[in-house]
């Protein structure tokens, strides 16, 4: 069978970038993306693409090229339905907030929606494909549901996981280590994988397409997050230990790192990983091993979470004990509130909570991030619900520049890795700071031996 329709539901920070990608690789297959948020909507469709919602490097200048042309983003799910051979469910799967699995488990109410939507809907066959991160055996739920309320059309249902990293999205998407496509095992579902594959082949080479049956894909992605998590609560776990011996954990990383069975990626140090998948896709990890029984595996997995909270309190906590004890009154400014650099997204960033501990320790708290708007970030802050919108605006302030943010502070902390930063004149910086100037780098960024000639009293994570 050969696609030549594509839907994809949901226009975030998976489904925008992979559809624009597949539009621009397939230039046969016209590529509808479609969401409830009319204003996502509108801003994919703004004339000038530098509006589009999500800040990703090079996805601007790949939207240019294929909107209009062969890829569409529409608020018309029905049509596009109707329209296609094939359709992507990106939509999010947060952690639920409510009932059963509350704190743990992934909230499929989107999910579930979608499927009831297409059964409605579709008059033809359609290949569904989960591109959205699932827990284990989700594919069950779909099947029921589209064969209890479809209109006798026939589904095949696959699933896709996405490796993409915000930040990097275009590269991963341009040159994926692997796509992987698991299916049900039937001479459709075989087929129906083949359908997929075939799309991806337009640009990736057929060994790094991976197919399996359905539940080896669905838990490969919660299991590729869980061991890329666990790396980075690792050597975070250490950079405790460094402070305290004098060792330092760069040269940790970098000597265990070199071992080939360990390898050199993700054991970059940190203030805390942040982001949309880590926390919420190892949360649903250990519901779904408690579920079955698995106490000492949910117990395993959740250390992880448990080695990050850690890690982002002990930032936190650092800076007031720094600071004499009190940081009540002083103001503290935050460089970084997007979880990683090159994206605006902020979901789970560790500058949330350092900042929430630090305003409930009567900080005035200051933040300039160079891609954040000022709404994102007090909205980040009104969620967790530890005071009121007033509250968090009277003191917590945004400023649109670095300079002015950092005049006056007693200290400053690094939480996003933005490569402006280090291009800062901090000499400059230093004189705009009260004295002693304090300065915490939550990334070890900076060239720390320089910072401390110009005079700052230096805190690192993972430096005695
Ligand atoms: P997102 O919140 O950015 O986007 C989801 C979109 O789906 C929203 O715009 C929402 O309005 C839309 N939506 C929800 N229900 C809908 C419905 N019934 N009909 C139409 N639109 C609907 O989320 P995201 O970051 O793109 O993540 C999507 C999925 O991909 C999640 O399961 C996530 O775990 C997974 N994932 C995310 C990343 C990442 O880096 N963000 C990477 C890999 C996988
Ligand atoms: C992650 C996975 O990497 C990706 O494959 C999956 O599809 C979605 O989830 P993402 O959350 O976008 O991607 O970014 P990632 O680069 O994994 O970083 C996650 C967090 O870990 C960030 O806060 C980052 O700063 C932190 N991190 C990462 C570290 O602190 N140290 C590291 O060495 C690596």
């Amino acid at each position: 069978m050969k696609v030549s329709n594509i839907c994809c539901i949901g226009a975030g920070y998976v489904g925008g970038p992979t559809m624009t990608m597949i539009a621009a690789k397939c230039p046969h297959i016209k590529v509808n993306v479609v969401d409830i948020n009319q204003k996502r909507i509108d801003s994919w469709n703004d004339p000038d693409v530098n509006n589009i919602p999500i800040y990703e490097p090079g996805l601007s200048d790949l939207v240019k090229k294929t909107r209009g042309e062969n890829l569409f983003f529409t608020t018309d799910v029905n049509q596009a339905i109707l329209d296609a051979d094939m359709i992507f469910i990106s939509v999010n799967t947060p952690t639920k907030t409510y009932g059963v699995g509350k704190g743990m488990a992934a909230d499929l109410k989107y999910i579930e929606l979608c499927a009831r939507q297409i059964a409605e809907v579709a008059t033809s066959d359609k290949i569904i494909v989960e591109k959205s991160t699932l827990p284990v055996r989700t594919a069950e739920a779909l099947r029921s549901i589209l064969d209890n309320t479809g209109n006798g059309v026939h589904f095949d249902i696959l699933s896709n996981p996405e490796f993409l990293a915000e930040g990097t999205a275009v590269s991963d998407l341009l040159n994926p280590d692997r796509v992987l496509i698991g299916a049900e095992n039937t001479e459709k579902g075989k087929k129906a994988q083949q359908a997929l594959v075939d799309v991806y082949s337009n640009w990736v080479s057929q060994e790094r397409i991976l197919t399996t049956n359905v539940w080896s894909s669905e838990l490969s992605k919660l299991t590729a997050n869980a061991f890329l998590a666990q790396r980075v609560s690792s050597i975070n776990a250490l950079s405790e230990l460094c402070e305290v011996t004098e060792a330092d954990v760069n040269e940790v990383a970098r000597a265990i790192g070199t071992d080939s069975r360990i390898g050199a990626k993700f054991l970059q140090s940190s203030v805390g990983f942040g982001g949309s998948c880590f926390q919420k896709d190892i949360l649903n990890l250990v519901y779904i091993a408690q579920t079955y029984g698995l106490q000492e595996v949910a117990d395993y997995w959740e250390q992880v979470i448990i080695m990050n909270d850690h890690q982002k309190r002990r930032f936190a906590k650092k800076i007031v004990k720094t600071l004499f004890n009190t940081v009540s009154g002083k103001k503290i400014t935050l460089l970084g509130w997007a979880f990683k650099k090159d994206t605006n997204d902020t979901r789970e960033s560790a500058a949330i909570y350092v900042a929430d501990y630090l305003l409930n320790e009567q900080a005035e708290v200051t933040v300039y991030d160079p891609k954040v708007t000022s709404e994102q970030i007090y909205s980040d802050l009104n969620y967790l619900g530890t005071r009121s919108d007033e509250e968090n605006r009277r003191l917590l302030k945004v400023e649109s520049g670095p300079m002015k943010a950092v005049e006056n502070a007693h200290a400053t902390a690094v939480l996003t890795e933005w490569d402006e930063f280090v291009q800062y004149d901090w000499k400059d910086i230093y004189e705009r700071m009260l004295k002693p100037a304090f300065l915490f780098d939550g990334r070890m960024l900076l060239d720390h031996e320089k910072m401390k000639q110009i005079g700052f009293d230096v805190y690192t994570i993972g430096k005695g």
